[in-house]
């Protein structure tokens, strides 16, 4: 899809990092916006730094197969179609597979999966029916390519939220349908990723282990020295615009993606960064 311009985006995880920097990015091509998140004060300030254009928000659990409904719904009624859907909230944790209790992973499947695949059920078969072209863009990680250690409940759900995207692309190329998905696979990036844990429900709170302490203190040092999120949004839209499946924020990772793949086909285990 090359022009966005008066089109339709919808971004989820819009109240902070590759959210805001991708809801601002669609906001300077001219496009109207709805913005979701459950953080509301960061949505707004969002939506305040957008500017001139037409901007909605929702308050949306993209883990609450309803609350998706509710913002789909909002979408095609009050602004009459989408034509890019980011489904991009994400949360992270780290810690030893062995540490992680199912309230663990219940949160990180809860957003970083099911969010993706909330996102697809509510919206896909509305943008089909509209019949226009169209862009899904599912914010994956390279942690969806590559496990590393004590990252593994976050790595779970990126390589599912991988898979989700190759298959809903194969499902659309095979039914000749006009969308086009793109699997945005980034490295670190400057954003409060670190810091998931404020948003995390309280019914799914665990106590901290300190294997996953200094998984997440690594994170949010790899965090600070990542690149802008502005950047990614960048990228995003040169992906919507030239319809590339695979946006990754660094060439090297194609050259380790291949190694792994070489690796792997020994019977080794891959190395990892
Ligand atoms: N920052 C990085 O280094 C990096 C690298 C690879 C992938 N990612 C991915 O990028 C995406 C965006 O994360 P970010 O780095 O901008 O982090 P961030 O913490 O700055 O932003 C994430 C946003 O998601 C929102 N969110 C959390 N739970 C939610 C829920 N249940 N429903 C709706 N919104 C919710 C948060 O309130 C926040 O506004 C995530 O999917 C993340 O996994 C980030």
């Amino acid at each position: 899809m090359r022009e966005l311009s008066g089109k339709v985006a919808v971004v989820t995880g819009a109240a902070s990092g590759i959210g805001r920097a991708l809801a601002l990015r669609f906001a300077a091509e001219g496009m109207t916006l709805m913005l979701a998140d459950v953080d509301h004060g960061g949505l707004a300030e969002t939506a305040a730094l957008a500017g001139d254009v037409e901007v909605l928000t929702q308050i949306t659990d993209v883990s609450d197969a309803w609350a998706v409904r509710h913002l789909a719904n909002r979408c095609f009624g009050e602004l009459g179609a989408v034509h890019v859907l980011c489904n991009n909230a994400g949360v992270f944790q780290g810690g030893h597979m062995w540490t992680r209790d199912e309230e663990d992973f219940s949160w990180l499947l809860g957003v970083n999966l099911w969010g993706v695949l909330h996102g697809v059920h509510e919206f896909v078969p509305r943008m089909i029916e509209q019949d226009t072209e169209g862009h899904i863009v599912n914010t994956v990680s390279v942690a969806g390519l590559f496990a590393s250690p004590g990252s593994g409940g976050y790595s779970v759900t990126k390589y599912a939220a991988l898979a989700a995207s190759l298959s809903l692309a194969q499902d659309l190329t095979a039914t000749g349908s006009k969308l086009r998905v793109s699997a945005l696979c980034p490295g670190a990036v400057r954003t409060r990723i670190g810091d998931s844990d404020r948003t995390r429900p309280a019914g799914l709170a665990t106590t901290p282990t300190a294997d996953e302490v200094e998984s997440r203190e690594w994170v949010s040092r790899a965090a600070e020295r990542g690149m802008e999120p502005s950047e990614v949004a960048g990228l995003v839209v040169t992906g919507i615009r030239e319809e590339r499946f695979l946006l990754l924020t660094d060439p090297r990772y194609a050259e380790r993606l291949r190694e792994q793949t070489e690796t792997l086909l020994t019977g080794s285990l891959p190395g990892y960064q």
